[in-house]
């Protein structure tokens, strides 16, 4: 295609059928560069994004123009990825079913994001990806893909043909496709800067141990240091800006984090959850930075929001965590709460010292200069300035319609007929039960 020059190949370009394929370098998406020409008539354009998963990205380039793509791009999405999703994600304490911290499920909408991206620049008119028919990553890719580009066709290649993983190496072979030499792992993994996700093979037995080689990024709690490891994050609106006082981009910032708590075997989760297409899946999860970023911002926020205000927040917590899981990142719901959220981020500036040892995580002390702490309130020691006798008071009224209930309760059982007798269990007309004064008050 390359040797057609001038005004041929401009027709030609133009001409073509184009679809923006997500590719990671695997046989999967290879095959799927091939096959969606033979299948579609579509020449293939690669696109791969660099959230963190550590793959040499211009040998993966250079494979997807070597299997057959028309273009191939390489996009460095690291920090858009933390600014954009991840560090929303952490403002919203985002946890699914209170264990995962949503590294896959992050990356999705971003990814089609890029994806439909250089489709609009390139004329194309599909984008693909490498989901199966089962999980769900290919509904946050459709669905992202139907809320920022709904005239865009998505076709999902592994969901669509039958092929085994030896069909697909055979396709392969036949198709002058770089078949893997190395032996496959059994898993399928996931991994960015926020996490690694890892399922399949004997993992799929809920009661199995995961075996050591499923971690790669957190040490096993037997093998870490003696001395635990202290370090202290500096935040500001929620946002996480330093690690020991040193100022550091979000990419330098994740990155060291995940060096440092995944050397004390902070972040590993094993979890049985519950897929939106209906499956319980087990998997296992990875996420030292995140894991330690989420206990840090949450108990910054007990020190610097105001009660009503954060067990409000608290309550929408679990909705906005279930809104990434669900492919919902890009509604108008996820925009609202994100309004919301900044708003009560104004404040959560300050430094939280955690101490990370053998897989446990202690918050060991919290800062801030918007601390809603009151010393003089809080202490039990002679510079207590509480108003003791205020709260008697306060405890009368408090108390007040529980007293009320537990008095007419009281009444109830004491004029309560026996069963045998056949009366009723009410206390007689007129008579005042919830023994308030005649006024009624
Ligand atoms: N179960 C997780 C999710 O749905 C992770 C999926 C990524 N997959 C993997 N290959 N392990 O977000």
């Amino acid at each position: 295609m390359f040797m057609v020059f001038g005004c041929w190949r401009l027709k030609e370009e133009f001409s073509l059928k184009k679809v923006v394929l997500a590719y990671s370098g695997g046989l999967d998406t290879s095959v799927a560069i091939k096959w969606l020409e033979d299948r579609y008539g579509y020449k293939v354009i690669a696109v791969t994004a660099d959230v963190g998963q550590g793959s040499e990205l211009t040998t993966i380039r250079e494979k997807a123009l070597g299997v057959g793509a028309l273009e191939a791009y390489a996009i460095d999405a690291k920090d858009e990825f933390l600014r954009e999703f991840a560090f929303r994600a952490l403002k919203a304490n985002a946890i699914y079913e209170g264990e995962y911290t949503l590294a896959s499920a992050l990356s999705r909408p971003l990814i089609t994001k890029l994806l439909v991206d250089v489709a609009e620049r390139t004329g194309a008119d599909a984008i693909a990806h490498g989901c199966t028919g089962k999980g769900n990553d290919q509904v946050r890719f459709d669905v992202s893909a139907a809320a920022l580009a709904p005239h865009l066709k998505v076709i999902a290649p592994v969901r669509e043909w039958p092929l085994s993983r030896e069909e697909a190496m055979d396709y392969a072979a036949e198709h002058g496709i770089p078949v893997p030499t190395a032996k496959k792992t059994p898993y399928s993994i996931d991994y960015n800067l926020w996490g690694r996700s890892i399922e399949c093979g004997v993992l799929e037995d809920p009661w199995m141990e995961p075996p050591a080689e499923v971690y790669q990024i957190t040490r096993s709690p037997a093998d870490c240091p003696e001395e635990p490891t202290y370090v202290e994050i500096g935040f500001e609106r929620g946002l996480p800006v330093s690690l020991d006082d040193e100022l550091l981009s979000p990419v330098a910032l994740v990155t060291k984090l995940n060096e440092i708590a995944g050397a004390q075997g902070i972040g590993r989760v094993d979890h049985v959850e519950n897929r939106l297409v209906g499956i319980k899946s087990r998997e296992i999860y990875e996420a030292p930075a995140a894991t330690a970023l989420l206990a840090a911002h949450r108990d910054l926020e007990d020190l610097t929001l105001a009660r009503e205000l954060a067990h409000f927040k608290r309550s929408l917590e679990s909705k906005y965590a279930e809104l990434i899981y669900f492919g919902l990142w890009y509604s108008p719901l996820r925009e609202a709460l994100d309004a919301f959220i900044d708003k009560t981020q104004e404040n959560v500036t300050g430094v939280v010292r955690l101490k990370l040892h053998r897989g446990n995580l202690a918050v060991v002390g919290r800062k801030s200069p918007y601390s809603l702490y009151d010393f003089a309130l809080a202490t039990y020691d002679k510079e207590d300035e509480y108003n003791h006798a205020a709260a008697v008071g306060f405890i009368e009224v408090w108390g007040m319609p529980t007293r009320i209930a537990a008095r007419l309760e009281r009444a109830k059982a004491a004029t309560a007929q026996p069963q045998a007798a056949g009366g009723a269990a009410s206390p007689a007309p007129g008579s005042n039960a919830a023994g308030h004064d005649e006024d009624g008050r």
